[in-house]
């Protein structure tokens, strides 16, 4: 299969993932997030395309078992009941939850994707069940990173070449783009010490002055879980 990155969602529109299999990553750290809300039994997750949205789509949802998560600037957004911290998403209080998310670069690359026909998320987290069945799938594959604002991002592109890594155990014949051999060189370069190059990254550094310093462990814990979230019928829903 061939194997292409994007490093910022600015790179392609919308149409571009048309019929596509496609893979977002946004380590820093909404998919790390998202993939910890479905890990705890959340029912599923609504990636939206801004705040405005958010409160819509929760406020035509019944029964109180909606929640509304995300950040804006890295913090919780007035009036939302969970910010962007994967540690918020315990069991107790996501199982059984549909959580309607928006986060500043992961949620909105996430809608950018949404008429791929395939859509996954991955993080650090799920990488080796993600690659499984990518390789089950044998399709293309587009790994979207979500990026820093439009920018490259270190982790986003670092996570991209530790997936195109394991994709490559199973064959080593897969079509790699020049963006994607970019990733597995930044992969070998910095995936011996993932939280280090979590802390030394842009985001990183934000994350640990806005005092979120901890999530940096949870975003930088590799294979935790073997949930998959899907993109489907606009919802993230654990792939079965
Ligand atoms: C984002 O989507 O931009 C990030 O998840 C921001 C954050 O770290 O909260």
């Amino acid at each position: 299969m061939k194997i292409e990155v994007l490093f910022s969602p600015v790179q392609a529109d919308d149409l571009f993932f048309t019929g596509k299999t496609t893979v977002v990553i946004d380590v820093l750290r909404a998919s790390t997030t998202i993939i910890n809300a479905l890990t705890n039994g959340a029912r599923e997750v609504v990636p939206v395309g801004n705040v405005e949205f958010a409160v819509k789509v929760s406020g035509g949802m019944f029964g109180g078992q909606t929640l509304l998560g995300g950040e804006r600037n890295t913090k919780k957004i007035e009036g939302f009941a969970l910010g962007n911290s994967p540690s918020e998403y315990k069991k107790e209080i996501v199982a059984g939850k549909t959580i309607v998310f928006y986060s500043t670069n992961g949620s909105r690359a996430i809608v950018k994707a949404k008429y791929s026909g395939n859509l996954f998320i991955c993080a650090f987290n799920n990488i080796k069940a993600l690659s499984k069945h990518l390789v089950k799938l044998n399709q293309d594959i587009v790994i979207l990173c979500s990026g820093n604002n439009n920018l490259f991002s270190l982790e986003d592109s670092v996570c991209a070449g530790s997936l195109i890594s394991e994709l490559m155990k199973t064959n080593k014949e897969n079509e790699l783009s020049d963006s994607s051999i970019g990733t597995l060189v930044l992969f070998k370069t910095f995936g011996k010490d993932i939280l280090k190059m979590l802390t030394e990254s842009e985001h990183g550094q934000l994350l640990i002055k806005n005092g979120f310093k901890d999530d940096l462990k949870i975003c930088a814990e590799i294979n935790n879980t073997d949930v998959i979230p899907n993109f489907t019928g606009n919802v993230l829903k654990v792939l079965r």
